[in-house]
């Protein structure tokens, strides 16, 4: 049976690396029905949504997605929301996974294998803002539930890893709203003995992640520490380019690149594939695949080592000579 997937390019580089992506997919293996459906800036411009109806219904007949990226205007738009905070919401996709491993480039320092657990359904994400023009507020949700459930996770995660869990908070300072998160994850964490258990202060985990990358293996932490932990993380292993995510639920999920639509480099075909690349070996992951999803990555640690590096990396190839390299490595079939 063909696995359906949901294509979403969305806006700028967004639409050069997804399609590489999907041709990964097919290079894999697994038979694959794909349907793209319309998201982001441009789809708002045109016809006043950023998240048309029949993109949602599309992806519920859908057993996982991909997205490239959408533009967001930092300044409120009337009408517009972030489609993919939207999406992540709708469908309950409560893990934001992160991997950030070390890769064969100049610009990654070497022995980092770490995994980012971002919570993705609370906290400053709620978009609860008000403001009277001199006093402007954001509400920060954290519930119990919530948390226990992205504590499981980790924890299931870290168990198959090196079994090393750290829980990222700021509670000194937020004693409610972190200070019940970090009691959550370790009471679910209470159930799994063999695990090592340490915490760490937001603040403390941003200079850490440069002074001593090597010594994480799973990161637990809210959704905006994680947003931010994860992108300066992603900088230790090669950037944007080279950083994959994977936003799980219960029966969906939905891979993308951690990068943005990248306006300063769409269109020149010098985006770098890679990223969206390895959200599809996380997808292949997801779905059972995990030999595939193996092949995947030692085709694009094999095309790094080899040179194949867009200018992000310091290289001179273009998007498709990157992807194509790819695919050479990856064969048919399997
Ligand atoms: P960005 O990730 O788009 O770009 C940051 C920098 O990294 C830029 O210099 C860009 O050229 C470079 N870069 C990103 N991906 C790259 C790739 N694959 N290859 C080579 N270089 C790459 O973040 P930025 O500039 O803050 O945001 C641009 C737009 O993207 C905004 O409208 C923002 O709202 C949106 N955005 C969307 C996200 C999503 O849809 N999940 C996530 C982050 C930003
Ligand atoms: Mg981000």
């Amino acid at each position: 049976m063909a696995h359906r997937i949901c294509v979403l390019k969305g806006d700028g580089i967004g639409r050069e690396v997804i399609p590489w992506a999907v041709e990964v997919l097919r290079a894999s293996g697994p038979s694959w029905e794909f349907v793209e459906g319309e998201i982001g800036w441009e789809c708002f411009q045109r016809r006043g949504t950023a998240l048309p109806e029949e993109t949602i219904a599309m992806l519920k007949s859908c057993a996982a997605a991909l997205f490239g990226a959408v533009s967001s205007p930092s300044q409120k738009v009337p009408g517009y929301r972030s489609p993919i905070v939207a999406l992540r919401r709708e469908f309950n996709l409560y893990a934001n996974l992160r991997p950030v491993l070390s890769a064969p480039v100049p610009a990654s320092r070497p022995n980092i294998d770490m995994l980012i657990v971002r919570e993705n359904t609370e906290g400053l994400y709620v978009q609860r803002e008000r403001s009277d023009g001199e006093t402007a507020i954001a509400e920060r949700v954290i519930t119990r539930a919530a948390s226990e459930r992205i504590g499981r996770l980790a924890c299931e995660l870290a168990n198959r890893r090196r079994r090393h869990l750290t829980i990222v908070h700021k509670a000194n300072i937020l004693p409610e709203t972190c200070g019940l998160f970090r009691q959550a994850v370790r009471s679910v964490a209470a159930g799994y003995p063999d695990l090592t258990i340490e915490e760490a202060l937001v603040d403390t985990m941003a200079l850490r992640l440069i002074r001593d990358p090597e010594h994480f293996d799973v990161v637990v932490t809210t959704n905006l520490f994680g947003d931010i932990l994860s992108d300066e993380a992603a900088m230790l292993v090669g950037g944007l380019g080279l950083a994959p995510a994977g936003n799980i639920g219960e029966g969906m999920a939905i891979f993308e690149p951690v990068h943005g639509s990248a306006p300063d480099i769409a269109g020149k075909n010098i985006a770098n594939p890679l990223a969206a690349i390895l959200s599809a070996a996380m997808l292949l992951d997801y779905l059972g695949y995990e030999q595939a999803g193996n092949r995947v990555r030692a085709a694009v640690r094999a095309c790094l080592e080899e040179g194949f590096l867009t200018p992000d990396l310091g290289g001179k190839c273009g998007t498709a000579d990157v992807a194509k390299a790819v695919l050479d490595r990856i064969g048919h079939g399997g």
